[in-house]
């Protein structure tokens, strides 16, 4: 063992993923893998929360290893496993639910507020313990830091909450982790809809572009993307909530600052601007989607093999930690 600090992360596979995934959570992990001791999960027990089709979900379960790895997520530095190969996800889960979960806490979880919205009376109660799943996931690696996308924010206080609890009830335990939001890109919005976030789930897919997206539907949706009043290409949330998230889409794909990409666009209009963007998108795709392609299902096998092995070394001993602590033989 050395000494880095522990990030973890996940990402479910519920639908296909989107720039939002990308810009928020992966392209941050890929940055941190050399700094810290990496583990990148894919949480498909979380998917079950909604139904889902279930051979639909077994290939998205290894398309999210490929976006992965495609991404530059290098299994030779980071730990990337299915969150189903390591039992005592579940297990803890279960734990945590009976030592220190209240109802209330999770009566509080905007998520599953919107959520439980949308899905009418066939809500299930997974989806209400889902976030006590999630704080199994962090907690099973002494994890310091959990790099998300500003939605998971209120899931990983909570994680600290329960950890807290446990630590006070019974024993010291659990470590307590930090989240780590990017300081632009932890909300993407919707391309036809600002004042949403880009979501696998919205409905029609217009405001998202997936990483799978055919290269001319994806320059169709920006093109079309809702602008605000005005010409002048220049970020300013107040004022232009929607050019401004086109402009962190077009910062974050090439490196360039507001102030660059302003300077660019001196003199034109937002035609021109979401045509260069347009262009930059298409070229991230056609990177991202060739090196996507050339990942084979053995290679995706061998890497969750090999991640599965990591992961559970270090899973048998915060749980067999944890049973003792609480009286299970
Ligand atoms: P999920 O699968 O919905 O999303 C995966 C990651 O993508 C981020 N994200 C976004 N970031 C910026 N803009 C957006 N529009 C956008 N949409 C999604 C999310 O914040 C997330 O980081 N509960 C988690 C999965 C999870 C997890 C964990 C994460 C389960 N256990 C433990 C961290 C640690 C989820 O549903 O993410």
């Amino acid at each position: 063992m050395n000494n880095k600090k522990v990030i973890f992360s996940g990402i479910k596979p519920s639908g296909d993923l989107h720039l939002g995934n990308y810009l928020g959570a992966i392209s941050q992990w890929v940055e941190l893998q050399d700094k810290y001791e990496c583990l990148f999960c894919v949480v498909n027990y979380h998917a079950i929360t909604v139904r889902q089709d279930p051979e639909t979900l077994k290939q998205r379960t290894k398309d999210i290893v490929r976006v992965y790895l495609a991404s530059g997520i290098n299994p030779k530095k980071s730990t990337i496993f299915l969150q189903s190969d390591v039992y005592e996800h579940t297990e803890l889960a279960w734990i945590l639910n009976c030592t220190s979960t209240r109802m209330s806490d999770l009566n509080k979880m905007t998520q599953f507020k919107d959520k439980a919205r949308n899905n009418g009376t066939s809500v299930s109660v997974g989806l209400f313990d889902y976030p006590v799943l999630m704080a199994a996931d962090i907690l099973l690696y002494n994890t310091d830091i959990v790099p998300v996308g500003d939605d998971q924010v209120q899931h990983v206080e909570l994680c600290r909450d329960l950890a807290k609890r446990f630590n006070h009830d019974y024993a010291p335990t659990f470590k307590l982790p930090e989240v780590m939001i990017r300081k632009q890109g932890a909300r993407i919005m919707s391309l036809s809809n600002p004042e949403n976030k880009m979501s696998k789930s919205a409905e029609g897919d217009s405001g998202c572009i997936f990483l799978n997206d055919a290269l001319e539907a994806a320059r169709k949706k920006i093109m079309k993307a809702v602008t605000d009043s005005g010409s002048e290409v220049k970020y300013d949330l107040n004022e232009k909530p929607a050019l401004s998230n086109l402009m962190t889409i077009y910062h974050l794909l090439t490196g360039e600052s507001y102030k660059d990409i302003k300077k660019d666009y001196e003199g034109q209009g937002y035609g021109d601007f979401k045509k260069g963007l347009a262009d930059v998108v298409v070229k991230f795709l056609t990177e991202f989607q060739k090196k996507y392609n050339a990942i084979s299902d053995k290679e995706v096998a061998k890497v969750l093999e090999r991640g599965a092995t990591c992961a559970k070394v270090l899973a048998q001993e915060t749980i067999k930690k944890v049973k003792e602590r609480v009286g299970i033989i």
